[in-house]
C-alpha cells in the first residue's frame, strides 16, 4: 500500500480544527495539527496532535524534514505572526509547498462605527477619553497596552482563567471560548454598560456577533488591523484548502 501523506497543519483556530475533521474522513493522508499550547484544555482534533513551539526556523525546518511532511497549511489566526514568518521561511529551504488558510477580513458596513488603528498600543490611544466601560476583545500579550488607562473599567474575555493579576486597574474577566452568538453578546454588553469595544480583525464568523451588536447598540468599536500580508498562496475557506490539497497529493 501506498505512503499516506503528511501534512502539517498550523492551528489554534475554529477553521484548522475543521480543515483536520475533513481530511480525516480522507484515505491517504495523514494529519499532524501543531498548537502553541497557549490553552490549558483545547477541544479534541482528529488526526496526530503536537503541542508547543518548535524552537524557532532552523527546527522547524529539521521538523519538516525528520517528519517527512509532504505540504504544510498554516491556519493559523491572521495575528500569529511569528509563527507564520516562521513557517514561510522554513517552507522556503525546505522546498515545502505551504498553503495559507485565512478568512477574509471584515469590512465595515453601513451603521458600524469603526475606528480603526494599526496595533494595541494605537487601540489604547484611540480609547482615551472615548469610554468609561470597555469591552476588550484582546490576547492576554497586548492587555499591556491599556495599562495606563486607570479611568477605565475593562471586561476581558478570556478562555482560560488568568493565573494572576492583569495588567490593568479597573477589570473583570469573562470566560468564554468562540463561536459566539448574538443573543449572548448582546446580554453580555448590556449587562456591563460597555460603551465599547476593542477588537482585532479577525474575519470568519465565530467572532463577528460582537461586531454586530455593536452596530445594533450603537458602540464605538476600536478594530485592530491585521498586520500587513505576505505574499504566499492563500485560501479563504476550508473548501478552498481542501481543494489545494487535492491538487498537490
Ligand atoms: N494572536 C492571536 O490573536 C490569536 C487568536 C486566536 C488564536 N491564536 C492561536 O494561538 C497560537 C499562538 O498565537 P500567537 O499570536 O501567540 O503566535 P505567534 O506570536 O505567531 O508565535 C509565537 C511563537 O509561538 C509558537 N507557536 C505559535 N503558534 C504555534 C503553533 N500553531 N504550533 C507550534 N508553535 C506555535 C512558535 O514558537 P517557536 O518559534 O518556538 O516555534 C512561535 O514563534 C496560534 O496557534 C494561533 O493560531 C492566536
Amino acid at each position: 500500500m501506498a505512503e499516506a501523506h503528511r501534512i502539517l497543519l498550523l492551528g489554534g483556530t475554529n477553521d484548522s480544527r475543521e480543515l483536520a475533521e475533513r481530511l480525516a474522513e480522507r484515505d491517504g493522508i495523514e494529519v499532524i495539527t501543531s498548537l502553541a499550547g497557549r490553552t490549558e484544555h483545547p477541544l479534541a482534533i482528529p488526526g496526530s496532535l503536537r503541542i508547543g513551539g518548535f524552537g524557532g526556523v532552523e527546527a522547524l525546518t529539521r521538523y519538516l524534514a525528520e517528519e517527512h511532511i509532504d505540504l504544510l497549511v498554516d491556519a493559523t489566526h491572521p495575528f500569529a505572526e511569528r509563527i507564520s514568518d516562521n513557517a514561510a521561511a522554513a517552507c522556503c529551504r525546505s522546498g515545502t509547498p505551504r498553503l495559507v488558510l485565512s478568512r477574509p477580513p471584515w469590512q465595515a458596513v453601513a451603521g458600524d462605527h469603526w475606528i480603526t488603528v494599526a496595533d494595541a498600543k494605537a487601540a489604547a490611544r484611540a480609547l482615551a477619553g472615548r469610554a468609561r466601560r470597555v469591552f476588550l476583545s484582546v490576547g492576554r500579550q497586548e492587555l499591556e497596552a491599556f495599562e495606563a488607562l486607570t479611568d477605565i473599567w475593562f471586561l476581558v474575555r478570556m478562555i482560560d482563567a488568568p493565573r494572576g493579576d492583569l495588567p490593568l486597574r479597573n477589570y473583570e474577566v469573562v470566560l468564554g471560548r468562540g463561536p459566539f452568538e448574538a443573543n449572548g453578546e448582546r446580554a453580555l454588553l448590556l449587562l456591563h454598560g460597555i460603551q465599547a469595544l476593542v477588537a482585532k480583525n479577525s474575519g470568519g464568523e465565530a467572532t463577528y456577533a460582537k461586531i454586530a451588536v455593536a452596530r445594533e447598540l450603537g458602540l464605538p468599536v476600536v478594530m485592530i488591523e491585521r498586520p500587513v500580508c505576505r505574499k504566499a498562496e492563500t485560501a479563504t475557506s476550508v473548501d478552498d484548502a481542501l481543494s489545494w490539497i487535492a491538487a498537490r497529493l
